[in-house]
């Protein structure tokens, strides 16, 4: 332990994060040695080039940016039963996994749980787990087969997540054999000054790392070896967070077969210039997603000659991949983005703080940045009433809220 000490403490001088074990004596031993393990396992010069760019403005450098080209699911005429017929092929014969993104948190929703165990005001009082499980077997039923699902949780919200899937008994599935749980990586939050904070345990301050860890997750847990037991080919990732999101699609899969493209991913029209979605883009001629939050209102609001927004087609994160293709992005390291955001810490003098304005830097990695990897992809328009009903934000936001997916979902499935 000493000499564990002596390295930790010439690390944390070398890159000035000596507050760090300020108050290691209030600890007990077991957390000492977490705080220890945790320190050596930080990347101090990752953490000190995600500080630095902070500092710089998003900027698109020389890239070149194109509208991308997409197919419409419902105008594709007589191709639609060709794409079908070959997806209902491979879902029967057992090629397709289905993988759940639900480490988020619901804070813009004012849920304290995880997500995934929000109950959106149905009638049926279902959480969103259990209108995702339901689609999921249904799906499945139509082609004699079970579709494995995938879970990916937080190290926040893991043991809540599985305890609230225990007492629904998995709704069905069977765990470790046909639902399977896996936790998403994590990265310190700094503050203003690039120092690293003290969470209220006394320990490192972590945050979920974002959805652009899934595919090193997805190797490392071993779930992708699972898969390849299970003779899966490929892997469809989707939000916790879209009540109607569709994870079992033959046309998407049967383009995909077909295009023989390792990635195919559904869009859907944008519904006006500045709806949060990100937008498929090419960039430097690779496929590409530009999030909301770093396209320009320019680039947001151009229109093609008839009228159409030039970056409309909405990322709905709703992403088909070639289970090679997950393997090879999971070997790749992604850019981090920066988000501003409140977050509770021990200062170096042992207060906690409470902020009641954004105080710290998030890191995260973005899953579509892994898009630029692949040579060509294709992208099928969908219907939005069919297939987006986002649940992000409490219900006074008026937009992608509870009362909004509440009346799609109920729209779709003519329950009213
Ligand atoms: C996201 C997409 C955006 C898309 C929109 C559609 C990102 C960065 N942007 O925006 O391009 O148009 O959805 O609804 O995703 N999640 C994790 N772990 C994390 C972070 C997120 O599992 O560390 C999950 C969440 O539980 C959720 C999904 O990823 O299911 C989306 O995350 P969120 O941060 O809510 O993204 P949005 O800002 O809504």
């Amino acid at each position: 332990m000493n000499n564990t000490l002596e390295e930790v403490k010439s690390i944390l001088r070398k890159y000035n994060q000596e507050h760090l074990l300020n108050h290691i004596d209030s600890l007990d031993e077991n957390k000492k040695k977490v705080l220890l393990n945790q320190i050596l396992d930080i990347d101090f010069e990752l953490i000190n080039s995600l500080y630095a760019n902070t500092k710089k403005d998003i900027e698109f450098n020389n890239d070149k940016i194109e509208p991308m080209e997409y197919l419409d699911k419902y105008k594709l005429n007589e191709e639609f039963k060709y794409y079908e017929g070959i997806g209902k092929q491979a879902i029967k014969n057992g090629k397709l996994a289905a993988v759940t993104m639900a480490g988020g948190q619901g804070t813009r929703l004012g849920h304290l749980g995880p997500k995934g165990t929000y109950d959106i005001g149905l009638d049926s009082h279902k959480s969103l787990f259990e209108l995702l499980s339901e689609s999921l077997k249904e799906e499945g039923k139509k082609y004699g087969v079970t579709i494995p699902w995938f879970i990916m949780t937080s190290r926040e919200n893991n043991e809540e997540t599985l305890k609230f899937f225990e007492k629904n008994k998995f709704f069905g599935y069977r765990k470790d054999k046909d639902i399977f749980f896996f936790i998403q990586g994590e990265l310190p939050m700094i503050d203003t000054e690039g120092k690293v904070l003290v969470g209220e345990d006394g320990l490192i301050k972590q945050a979920a790392d974002g959805h652009g860890g899934i595919y090193e997750s997805l190797v490392k847990s071993g779930m992708t070896e699972k898969m390849r037991q299970l003779d899966v080919e490929w892997v469809f990732i989707g939000g916790v967070d879209n009540c109607l999101v569709k994870m079992v699609d033959p046309v998407l899969m049967g383009v995909a077969i077909d295009k023989n493209v390792t990635v195919a991913c559904k869009s859907i029209v944008k519904a006006n210039p500045h709806e949060k979605v990100g937008v498929f883009c090419k960039r430097n001629g690779r496929p590409s997603v530009i999030e909301y939050s770093e396209i320009s209102s320019d680039m947001a609001e151009a229109v093609d000659a008839n009228g159409e927004l030039l970056y409309g087609e909405s990322h709905i994160l709703c992403n088909l991949f070639s289970i090679d293709a997950v393997e090879r992005m999971g070997a790749t390291p992604l850019p981090y983005h920066s988000a501003y955001k409140k977050a509770k810490y021990i200062d170096s003098e042992g207060n906690l703080i409470v902020p009641d304005s954004p105080n710290a830097y998030k890191f995260e990695a973005f899953l579509f940045d892994a898009f630029g990897e692949v040579d060509d992809m294709a992208i099928l328009r969908v219907k939005r009433e069919e297939e987006f009903a986002p649940v992000k934000n409490a219900d006074d936001a008026g937009v992608d809220c509870p009362s909004t997916a509440r009346d799609l979902y109920e729209k779709f499935y003519k329950l009213k």
